[in-house]
């Protein structure tokens, strides 16, 4: 009982305190990723993502999205965009890891996945949250703070080119 109390009234307290504000576009488990906000939030928090095809190192952001930032692509992703397609298979990701301006901190993550075939700005959940908290982040489907921006420049709302 000792041991298990420490831990279980974090887990209440974060609970009570956590955000209230957690949406949930309904589109559940999407390739491997739960495609909640919370399941998202947890995701990149776990950084299963470090072993996808990675550009080598933090780089400056070509636009938008602060100071350094690295860009990794799910073998998914990697293949289509390999294959010059003009839309993207459902399930693809990429996640964009966004650093203090040391280029060694993480400060937070930016995750596009696409969730329906065909083209348009709904086939996609955008995300973008800052830690330690995550609670005040973006996230949904065709999100208006992204999809304009990534329309124009990138194929199917990707714009990072493949590392080679
Ligand atoms: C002002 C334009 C602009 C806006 C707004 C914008 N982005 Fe981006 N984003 C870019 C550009 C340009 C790149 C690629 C170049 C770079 O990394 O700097 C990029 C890269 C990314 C990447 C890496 C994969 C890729 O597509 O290249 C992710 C993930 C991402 N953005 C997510 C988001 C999310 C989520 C939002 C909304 C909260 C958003 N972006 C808003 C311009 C934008």
């Amino acid at each position: 009982m000792r041991l298990c109390f420490a831990p279980c009234a974090v887990l209440l307290l974060l609970t009570a305190c956590g955000p209230s504000s957690s949406v949930d576009e309904g589109l559940g488990v999407v390739g491997e990723l739960d495609t909640s906000e919370a399941g998202i939030t947890a995701f990149v928090r776990q950084g299963l993502y470090r072993e996808w095809l990675a550009e080598p190192a933090p780089r400056k952001s070509v636009n938008s999205h602060g100071d350094k930032v690295r860009v990794f692509f799910n073998p998914m992703l990697a293949q289509s965009m390999e294959a010059g397609n003009a839309t993207h298979p459902v399930g693809s990701i990429t996640v964009k890891e966004l650093f203090e301006s040391d280029g060694k901190t993480v400060r937070g993550h930016a995750l596009d996945v696409k969730v329906s075939e065909g083209s348009g700005k709904n086939t996609w959940v955008f995300y973008e949250g800052f830690g330690p908290d995550y609670d005040d982040n973006y996230y949904g489907r065709g999100h208006d703070t992204c999809h304009g921006c990534h329309a124009a420049n990138g194929t199917d709302y990707v714009a990072t080119p493949l590392p080679r």
